[in-house]
């Protein structure tokens, strides 16, 4: 089991984080009239879709192979998971994209609590996000048994436990904005989901994707 030791010089009294979820989150400057347009095309294109962990909506097929205009956000999202993947997870291996696919969320439409089995990094790029159309939200590993836990208090009569302001060590959601020409990348086991899209007239698009090292590359893939 991978595991590693709490360094012994510390001062008399400090807090130690023993375990930490990363989210890496990066501003991008990409052409999104163009991506939007490019999404609207392929969904008009490949109206069946599929279903995944859509409530509603339309969820694409895999994209790639791809040449064209998805290609600079491909090109994005490789080196900025190369740059989570080595810098701050410690992982040398290159990472690759193994698949890529759009969602439309259109008014009440959102995606249901999952991860991405079977991948290393996964994330998502926001091509459009008008006023309302909802946020995206991760769950503490650990969520289950958080829930099960503090609900054995609640049980009794005026004894709530609320901490009086929620913070990385007392949450058990976290809940990012989702701000477009920006992109997130988190790691694939952390179970995250996204609201409804409460705009009645304008759509949510996103691309969502997986991200294996390359050494991977070929082996059957998932989509959630
Ligand atoms: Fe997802």
């Amino acid at each position: 089991m991978a595991s590693y030791q709490t360094k012994s010089a510390q001062p008399k009294r400090y807090l130690q984080t023993l375990f930490a979820t990363s989210l890496y989150i990066v501003e991008l400057e990409l052409d999104i009239k163009n991506l939007e347009h490019f999404c609207k095309n392929h969904q008009q294109k490949n109206k069946e879709g599929e279903q995944k962990s859509n409530n509603g909506g339309y969820q694409s097929n895999f994209i790639l192979p791809h040449k064209g205009p998805l290609d600079p956000l491909i090109k994005e999202i490789e080196t900025n998971a190369n740059i989570f993947a080595q810098q701050f997870l410690n992982k040398k291996d290159t990472q690759k994209i193994e698949s890529i696919w759009m969602n439309t969320n259109s008014y009440k439409d959102s995606n249901r609590v999952h991860l991405h089995p079977g991948s290393s990094i996964s994330g998502v790029y926001y091509i459009k996000t008008p006023s309302s159309s909802g946020n995206i939200v991760f769950q503490h590993p650990a969520f289950d048994e958080l829930s099960f836990y503090y609900n054995s208090f609640n049980s009794l009569p005026g004894q709530r436990n609320e901490p009086e302001e929620y913070n990385q060590f007392n949450t058990s959601t976290v809940t990012a904005s989702a701000i477009e020409n920006t992109l997130y990348l988190f790691p694939s086991w952390l179970k995250h989901y996204v609201e409804s899209n409460m705009n009645k007239t304008e759509e949510r698009i996103s691309i969502s994707f997986n991200i294996s090292p390359s050494f991977l590359k070929n082996r059957p893939i998932n989509k959630l």
